[in-house]
């Protein structure tokens, strides 16, 4: 799938790993709608993006995809901006095991809201052009991480909705792949904070720091992922494991039905 021209929408876009995915889908050649709850960070994003890329390439748009509202508001300035959703990148995510509500409703509730949501522009069969969606799981989407239980559950459970949803959207004739990335730790914010926001699991901050120490990867490492599963159209319902020593699709047991 060649990116010229396409539209692109990146949840969590304001810095970290979505603003590398911003950047890598501009650099092909798409627009990109930057949605964040960081204005400030968002807006000073978009303001560098206009220097480099021009300012009719993207858009910032302050939102939180925990709010149905939001999300609904922020697809129809899209659809007036740019005419439609060709990709959709949802990689707002956060750790925190003292708010482990929150962590859900963002990590897995936020993912699947704005699935829906974009469904309804994206949908062959309701009339949209169809497309790709790609969810920022994890590596804790995979295998448990011993310090962050429900951050483990709302990854797997972000890895479980993207691969049904692919199932299901091949079966329905939707037009719109599914994939979902799996990167071990990230050199972001959120890595940087992991230790202050173990929760009740802070005693265990020990063995968490051996797991980072392990290696932490560049943004501009799991963008690279995010482009080859949007623009290889074989891809769908994959789950794509990035480390530093390893790149791998992720083959799960099948069970007959
Ligand atoms: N950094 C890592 O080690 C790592 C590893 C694997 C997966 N991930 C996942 O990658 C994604 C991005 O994380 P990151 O490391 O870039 O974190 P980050 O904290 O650097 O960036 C996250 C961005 O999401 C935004 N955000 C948070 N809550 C939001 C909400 N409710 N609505 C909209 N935007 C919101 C933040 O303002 C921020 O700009 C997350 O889903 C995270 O779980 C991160």
């Amino acid at each position: 799938m060649a990116l010229d021209g396409k539209i692109a929408v990146v949840t969590g876009a304001a810095m970290g790993i979505g603003k590398s995915m911003t950047e890598i889908l501009l650099q092909n050649g798409a627009k990109v709608t930057l949605l964040d709850v960081n204005t400030s960070a968002g807006k000073s994003l978009k303001e560098a993006l206009d220097k480099q890329y021009g300012r009719e390439k993207t858009l910032f748009l302050s939102c939180n995809v925990g709010s149905d509202e939001q999300i609904q508001a922020a697809f129809q300035k899209i659809i007036e901006t740019f005419g439609g959703i060709d990709i959709v990148c949802n990689n707002a995510g956060i750790l925190n095991e003292s708010e482990w509500e929150k962590t859900v409703s963002i990590n897995l509730l936020g993912v699947i809201r704005v699935t829906y949501l974009a469904l309804e522009h994206m949908n062959k069969t309701n009339g949209g052009r169809g497309g790709v969606i790609v969810n920022t799981a994890s590596l804790a989407g995979l295998g448990p991480l011993l310090s962050c239980p429900v951050y483990t559950a709302t990854k797997h459970g972000v890895i479980g909705f993207t691969r049904a949803m692919a199932a299901a959207s091949t079966a329905s004739g939707y037009g719109v792949r599914f994939s979902a990335l799996c990167p071990g730790f990230v050199q972001t914010n959120l890595c940087s904070n992991i230790l202050d926001n173990l929760g009740q699991f802070s005693h265990l901050t020990d063995a968490t720091q051996k797991y980072v120490d392990q290696g932490v990867i560049k943004v501009s490492e799991v963008a690279k992922c995010l482009l080859e599963l949007v623009t290889d159209e074989t891809k769908n319902g994959e789950a794509l494991m990035v480390t530093t020593n390893i790149k791998k699709y992720i083959t799960f047991p099948t069970f007959t039905q």
